[in-house]
């Protein structure tokens, strides 16, 4: 996976816990203490993924919550700080989402090795969109915790649930 999203994650970590912790995650991860991600190197799945484990562990907290807290990050804080060009233009939840496969497509294509998600969109009625989420990595809680984050962003006040391992539904209100 590309270090964006373990970079990323370092930041909201630093940001609202401290370095501390950081540190101590990172130690605890197997990695050095010191370790800096860029954003387009490659780094493992499974190195990344035990990173998150041991966030989880060492601040208490379940999967499902720091899924939520890394999407509303990454949403709100990191991206527009990095990816600015891809909120122009849209203003509501429902055009951001619609833009996120092209967006992923789009970002990744430059970057050697990237392996990006991609999204199918099904409109069950005028209202109720599923999100298809195809890739091998199984990370639908962040899928979860991104479409919240989106939400959020945009202040608005959509129900989004995942109803399966790849779909996640949102109902606009
Ligand atoms: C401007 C906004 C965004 C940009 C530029 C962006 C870019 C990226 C990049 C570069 C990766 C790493 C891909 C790789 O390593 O192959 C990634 C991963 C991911 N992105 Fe985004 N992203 C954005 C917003 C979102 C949003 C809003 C969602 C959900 C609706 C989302 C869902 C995901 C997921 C689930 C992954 C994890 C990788 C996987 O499941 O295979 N992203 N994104």
């Amino acid at each position: 996976m590309k270090g964006v999203i373990p970079k990323c994650l370092g930041e909201l970590i630093v940001s609202k816990f401290g370095k501390d912790n950081w540190k101590k995650i990172l130690k605890e991860s197997g990695l050095s203490e010191n370790t800096l991600f860029m954003a387009v190197q490659d780094i493992d799945d499974a190195a990344v993924m035990k990173v998150v484990e041991t966030t989880c562990r060492i601040l208490n907290i379940t999967l499902i919550q720091a899924a939520d807290a890394f999407g509303e990050y990454w949403v709100c804080e990191f991206a527009p700080k990095i990816y600015s060009g891809y909120y122009k233009n849209k203003t509501t939840t429902k055009d951001f989402l619609l833009a996120m496969d092209a967006v992923h497509q789009k970002t990744t294509i430059n970057m050697a090795g990237a392996r990006p998600p991609r999204f199918e969109y099904e409109w069950k009625s005028d209202n109720t969109l599923i999100m298809h989420y195809k890739s091998h990595r199984g990370l639908i809680d962040f899928l979860v915790g991104l479409v919240k984050g989106v939400v959020k962003y945009f202040k608005e006040k959509h129900i989004v649930t995942k109803i399966s391992d790849t779909k996640v539904q949102i109902v606009f209100k």
